[in-house]
């Protein structure tokens, strides 16, 4: 059964939220057997186009991957990133809210920040969009990357911003590079679902870049696990095509015509 938001919100205190990222249809429909929320994340900027921030990522760029990803999923609820510059005001968030959601047919959308982007989130709900929130460290915005909750101020920043985004109707929040203390207490404090990126296991959920966990993207951060190492397995099988090539061994009989 395909998922739907208030699914996500009733897992609140029962059973941890999966997620994680996906960029095109074949991964989406791996993922999407075992996750709550499949996002298609801005982090494709880094990722796939070597962007030095998701900032240069488009509106289009966003929507393209989206329409790959949407082909491979049947039951998981998908979420899709608002670049940078798209949702300065509240007009231009809901044109292009809606843009995304009638191209991609996605479920919902996520936008950074707090206290910034409270009226803009509220206008959003308004129209009926449904809107996942996303605190702590926000690579659109931050000059640097650190994580969040040292400073007491930062604490309560974070604090009141992610009660501010529910009371904007935000139905859960990405907590990014967030410390594990305060994750804690935001996760209490709210009764939407804290989904956890950096952010320890006392969020409700969690979610990862899905090239990260296979070891594709070949970075080395202390919040992500490689659960495998694709580029090795991916190395070999490139190189066995490579020699057979040369020394004529493929392709065989069985593969011609
Ligand atoms: O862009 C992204 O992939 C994200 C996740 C890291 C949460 O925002």
């Amino acid at each position: 059964m395909k998922k739907k938001i208030l699914d996500i919100i009733k897992k609140k205190n029962k059973s941890k939220i999966v997620s994680l990222t996906a960029y095109s249809k074949n991964v989406a429909s791996i993922l999407d057997n075992f996750c709550d929320i499949i996002l298609v994340g801005d982090s494709l900027g880094s990722v796939l186009y070597n962007y030095k921030s998701t900032r240069e990522v488009s509106l289009k760029t966003m929507i393209d991957h989206s329409k790959s990803v949407r082909m491979g999923i049947k039951k998981s609820l998908m979420v899709v990133d608002m670049p940078h510059n798209t949702y300065r005001n509240s007009k231009e968030a809901l044109k292009n809210a809606k843009k995304i959601i009638s191209n991609t047919k996605c479920d919902a959308v996520k936008l950074e920040g707090g206290k910034k982007i409270y009226k803009i989130v509220k206008y959003l709900t308004k129209n009926n969009i449904a809107v996942m929130g996303h605190l702590g460290l926000l690579p659109q915005t931050d000059k640097t990357f650190k994580f969040k909750g040292k400073k007491i101020s930062e604490r309560n920043k974070i604090l009141k911003d992610a009660e501010l985004l529910q009371s904007a109707g935000a139905f859960s929040i990405v907590l990014e590079c967030v410390e594990t203390s305060l994750s804690k207490l935001v996760t209490k404090k709210i009764n939407i679902p804290t989904i956890g990126i950096g952010a320890s296991n006392n969020c409700d959920g969690q979610i990862l870049v899905f090239d990260d966990l296979i070891g594709l993207n070949p970075i080395n951060v202390r919040f992500v696990k490689k659960y495998l190492n694709i580029r090795k397995e991916m190395t070999k099988a490139v190189a066995n095509y490579a020699k057979e090539v040369r020394k004529n061994k493929f392709p065989l009989k069985k593969h011609s015509y």
